[in-house]
Parts: structure tokens; C-alpha cells; sequence
């Protein structure tokens, strides 16, 4: 004789509520803006998966081939035979993670190792390793600017430099992008002896234009206000050593804080703040976002630090990034299109549309020719705009460069937009 097997009561379900509230409810014009492009037959240009990466510069993506021109691997650096021996190693050493906290299990040799190949990068003091660079501005923002203190800040900053401000809770004063006046205007109204940081970045990624740091670090500390540069974009490629817009413009050396990421130059991920400041090593005890979380993997520690020394020495890759980006600017003007900067400022080169749906129907001829560029919109640009946003990789060669402006000249042409 079989045993039934019980099975247990299905459980009533709860009464619905009238005046209940879909909390999706806010999101209903953006997805049916987002519904609306993929009705209209456009591929998805936040969906894109890469089937395989054959190179810093190029992968598979829908069966094709194409040449990568969308990615924040400016120096190459991911396929550099070192960085992945480096990672090999301590992946077979060390194991697949450390799951703890930085100041619990999670500081192995390979975290110190990283930091002080920061510290004789940038040539300061003190470095600390997060676990993105999101993390990094979230937690020096916020832990050392907080109730009552004031941050002025670039009105185009990126999206974690204003997480860090709210999370700390100070009074946020933002200014118009890269005006000198407007910066020192916000600064005079400050109240006396209220605590100040100036937040800017070297370079701005949507439109790939430089900050005037000489001159807005100047004023800064003609205020007394703390400084710090976000040099995420400029690392590994500006200034004589790779160290950033502030080393090029001769005053990394006024600036209290340095915030940067592996997930660019370097070709990992993780995130890190350098600085000269004789208390900095307090921050390890209180930045919530360096505490509260757990620290890199080994295999990633390992590999950065690999990249980071490799870049110190890395002038040649330099001057070849500088090469791309004058021929790609040029190419592009000559074709027609308007870019986001007068003359090339760094690695990023932003083609300007003129609508979003032209810029996705362009985003999809370029790929449809085998190239990949980034689609950017709002809220992540500035006044609106939609961009097609390209970032040149030390590894494109000239003749890459060469087709990708063949394939701009046939999209744009197709498209309409030259
Ligand atoms: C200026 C700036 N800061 C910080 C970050 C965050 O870096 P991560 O990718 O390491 O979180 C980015 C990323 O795009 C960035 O553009």
C-alpha cells in the first residue's frame, strides 16, 4: 500500500487594498519611451551582449566581428600577457575571493601590493582601494564632507560624485559646467568658517572636454576649500606620467584628493582615492563604503597592480592614443558630423545627434557595419543631448581608424545625419 503524501494547504491570499500604489508607477514614461524605440525595429542599444572578446578592440556581437570603439579600455591593458599571468597566479594562490571587508579577512598582500603601486604611480603618501570607483567617490564625498559643510561642484559631474554629496548630507552647490565665475561666485557666499570641498573632474566623459584645473584649483584654495579630482577618464593617458589633466596642467600637488577607477586605463574594476593628507589612513575606520562591503577579489587586485606599474612606463602607448584621437576628431569633422569639442581634449570623442531615435538609427547602422559606440542620453549627458560616444583605445591601429571612418561615412549617410 502507497503512503499519500500530504500536501500542505495553498495559503489564502491577502486582500487587496484600494488606493494601493505601484511603486513601478514612476517609471511608466520612460518605459514606454524605451517600448516605443524597440516597436519602431531598432535593436536594443542598451542590450548588446559581446559573444566573445577577441581583443581590447574587438569581439563578437550578433555573429559579426566589429571593432570596439564603446569600451573605457583606453591603454588596452585587458589582454596585456602579464596582467593576465598576474591574475592567474593569484587566482590558483589565493582563491577566487576574500569575502570580508577590508578591515576584517578581506586585506590580503595582494590589497597592500595594489596600493602601494597607486602610491608610486601618482607619487603621493597614502592610497586606498574600494571596490569600484562608484564606491570611492560615494565613501571620500560623503565621509569627509558632511552636515554643515558645503561642496561646490561641476553641475556635469558624474552620477556617484552626487550620490556621495547626498549621502553625506552637506549643502550642495553646483555650478555651471567649467565657469571659472560661477565656481568663484558659489565659493564667496559660503559662510565663514564653514567647511569646503570643490569637487571637479579632469575630464568630463560625455563630451570627453578637459576642466580647467589650474585656474578652478586656484580659486579653490584662494577660498580655502579642500579639493578633489575625479581623474577616472584622464588616468594612464594625460600628463607626462599618465597621473591625470591635474599632473598635465602642473597642480597635482595642490590637490587634497585623488578619486579613480581600475575599470578604465587599468582594465579591471575597482576604485581608489590617493592623497598627501597626514590624517588619510583615519578614513579606513570610517568610510562606510569601504567598511561595510567586501573587499576585490585577489585575481583583480593582482592584475591592477600589474597594470598600474606597466603604466607608469607606458609613454609610447600614450603617444599613440593621442595619434587616434587627432585622427578620429579630424576624420570625423571632415565627414560632417558635429563632436562635442572644438579640438580633441582626451580619449573620448562624442558625436553630437539630433534626436534620440536618429542617434539610435545610427547606433544601429554603425553596428550593422561592425562598429560598437556607445549610445549616451539623458539623464547621463548634458542639456538633453543624445550622444554617440566613441573612446579610442591605444591598441586601434591607424587602419582601424581608417575604417571606422568608412563606417561612420556610410551610417550617417544612410541615416540621414550627413
Ligand atoms: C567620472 C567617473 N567617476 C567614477 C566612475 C565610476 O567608476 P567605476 O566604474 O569604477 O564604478 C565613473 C564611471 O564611469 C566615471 O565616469
Amino acid at each position: 500500500m502507497s503512503e499519500s503524501i500530504s500536501t500542505p494547504d495553498k495559503p489564502e491570499p491577502l486582500p487587496e487594498v484600494e488606493d494601493a500604489k505601484d511603486l513601478f508607477s514612476k517609471f511608466d514614461p520612460l518605459i514606454k519611451q524605451r517600448q516605443d524605440l524597440l516597436d519602431s525595429g531598432l535593436e536594443d542599444p542598451f542590450g548588446l551582449v559581446m559573444e566573445r572578446v577577441l581583443s581590447p578592440v574587438t569581439a563578437v556581437c550578433n555573429g559579426r566581428e566589429t571593432i570596439l570603439l564603446g569600451t573605457y579600455n583606453y591603454m588596452g591593458m585587458t589582454f596585456d600577457p602579464e596582467v593576465i599571468e598576474a591574475g592567474k597566479s593569484a587566482l590558483e594562490n589565493y582563491g577566487s575571493g576574500t569575502t570580508g571587508s577590508r578591515v576584517l579577512n578581506g586585506t590580503y598582500v595582494g590589497h597592500k601590493d595594489v596600493e602601494d603601486a597607486l602610491c608610486e604611480f601618482y607619487g603621493m603618501d597614502h592610497a586606498m582601494v574600494f571596490s569600484t570607483g562608484y564606491q570611492a567617490n560615494l565613501g571620500i564625498i560623503s565621509t569627509i564632507a558632511g552636515k554643515g559643510d558645503y561642496i561646490v561642484l561641476d553641475i556635469d559631474s558624474h552620477a556617484s560624485i552626487w550620490d556621495g554629496c547626498a549621502m553625506g548630507n552637506a549643502e550642495v552647490v553646483p555650478f555651471k559646467h567649467n565657469d571659472l565665475e560661477a565656481m568663484e561666485k558659489r565659493l564667496k557666499r559660503i559662510p565663514e568658517g564653514a567647511g569646503k570641498l570643490v569637487v571637479l573632474e579632469g575630464v568630463y566623459s560625455m563630451l570627453g572636454d578637459i576642466a580647467p584645473l589650474k585656474e578652478m584649483i586656484a580659486i579653490a584654495k584662494s577660498h580655502g576649500a579642500m579639493v578633489l579630482v575625479d581623474e577616472a577618464h584622464s588616468m594612464g593617458f594625460i600628463g607626462p606620467n599618465g597621473r591625470g589633466v591635474a599632473e598635465d596642467q602642473g597642480v597635482l600637488d595642490d590637490v587634497d584628493f585623488v578619486i579613480g577607477t581600475f575599470s578604465k586605463s587599468v582594465g579591471t574594476v575597482g576604485g581608489f582615492c590617493v592623497s598627501n593628507h597626514p590624517k588619510f589612513e583615519i578614513m579606513r575606520l570610517v568610510c562606510r563604503p569601504y567598511v561595510f562591503t567586501a573587499s576585490l577579489p585577489p585575481s583583480v587586485v593582482a592584475t591592477a597592480a600589474t597594470s598600474i606599474r606597466k603604466l607608469m612606463d607606458a609613454g609610447d602607448k600614450r603617444e599613440h592614443l593621442w595619434e587616434n584621437s587627432k585622427r578620429l576628431h579630424k576624420g570625423l569633422r571632415d565627414l560632417g558630423f558635429e563632436l562635442g569639442t572644438e579640438e580633441p581634449q582626451s580619449a573620448i570623442i562624442a558625436v553630437i545627434m539630433p534626436d534620440l531615435e536618429r542617434g539610435a538609427g545610427m547606433w544601429e547602422a554603425l553596428l550593422k557595419e561592425g562598429l560598437y559606440v556607445n549610445l549616451a542620453r539623458p539623464p547621463a549627458t548634458p542639456a538633453g543631448m543624445t550622444l554617440l560616444r566613441c573612446s579610442l583605445c591605444a591598441e586601434h591601429s591607424e587602419e582601424q581608424v581608417g575604417q571606422i571612418l568608412t563606417m561612420f561615412e556610410a551610417a550617417g549617410k544612410a541615416v540621414g545625419i550627413i
